[in-house]
């Protein structure tokens, strides 16, 4: 079978897109599951917290540009299973490269002499729907959007269900949405009355979500997953059922 690669993206900002990613892949890896951890966002969040991005010598700026491949950006983590593509600002200046044609294919490319090392592959993407998240959407089998519990933009989730369908039917035709997560739920939220009807206009949701907590923020200050800051934490239950549900869906 070869590996799933799971684009975890939404075009807002701040809806839980690099907590989902990095709680995923570490979940995965710990379930005996190998797995890459993707960075496709200049902003290097889900990077920093295994390094300082600053002091990278090789990232996806240098598979962006053409100058190496991606094996040889790949570092290792304190998950034995778990590895990581880091990104850094500079990735930002390939923006510019995005007119030329090959622009949309250069992670799916550099993705395919190291894809069956894997069985799992998450890709944490940019809050935009730039020339990363189409290299994201193009390389990936499958969409998960996290989305926060409160200030749904309609707006924001009708454009990107229609960027994933053009995608879809244009250049990733096998490519499929697993469905929206719904993230930072607070305990006074009416989930099924007032969210879910909304979010599944436009994705399926998955049946578990994750709560509003402050072992999450906590946890990124730490530099770690939440399973390894706050192994007891409700984030760290919710974030194993998110994986197995997602495990259990993808038949893996
Ligand atoms: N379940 C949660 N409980 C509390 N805070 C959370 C939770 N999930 C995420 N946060 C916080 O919300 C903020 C945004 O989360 P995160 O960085 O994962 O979102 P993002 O979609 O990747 O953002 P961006 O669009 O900037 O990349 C962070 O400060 C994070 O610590
Ligand atoms: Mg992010």
């Amino acid at each position: 079978m070869s590996a799933r690669i799971i684009a975890i993206t939404n075009q807002k900002g701040g809806e839980g897109k690099t907590t989902t990613a990095l709680n995923l892949a570490f979940a995965l890896a710990k379930d005996k599951k190998a797995t890459l951890l993707i960075d496709m966002d200049p902003q290097a969040n889900t990077t920093g917290i295994f390094t300082n991005p600053d002091k990278l010598e090789k990232s996806l700026y240098n598979v962006f540009s053409g100058q190496v491949s991606l094996a040889d950006i790949l570092l290792p983590t304190s998950e034995p299973l778990l590895k990581v593509a880091p990104s850094k600002i500079t990735l930002a200046e390939v923006e510019s490269y995005s007119l030329n044609v090959d622009a949309p294919y250069i992670l799916r490319d550099a993705l395919s002499p190291v894809k069956n090392d894997f069985k799992f592959i998450i890709i944490d993407c940019p809050p935009s729907l730039s020339i990363f998240t189409i290299n994201a959407l193009v390389a990936a089998t499958h969409v998960v959007v996290p989305a926060q519990a409160e200030k749904f933009s309609i707006d924001g989730m009708s454009g990107l269900q229609t960027t994933i369908n053009s995608i879809k039917r244009r250049i990733n035709p096998d490519l499929e949405i697993l469905g929206a997560l719904v993230t930072q739920l607070k305990p006074k939220t009416v989930l099924t009355k007032t969210i879910l009807p909304v979010v599944s206009q436009f994705f399926p949701v998955f049946k578990a979500t994750i709560s509003a907590g402050v072992a999450v923020g906590e946890s990124h200050l730490a530099s770690k997953s939440i399973f390894d800051y706050a192994p007891d934490s409700k984030q760290a239950a919710e974030y194993r059922d998110f994986m197995k549900e997602l495990c259990h869906e993808l038949k893996a």
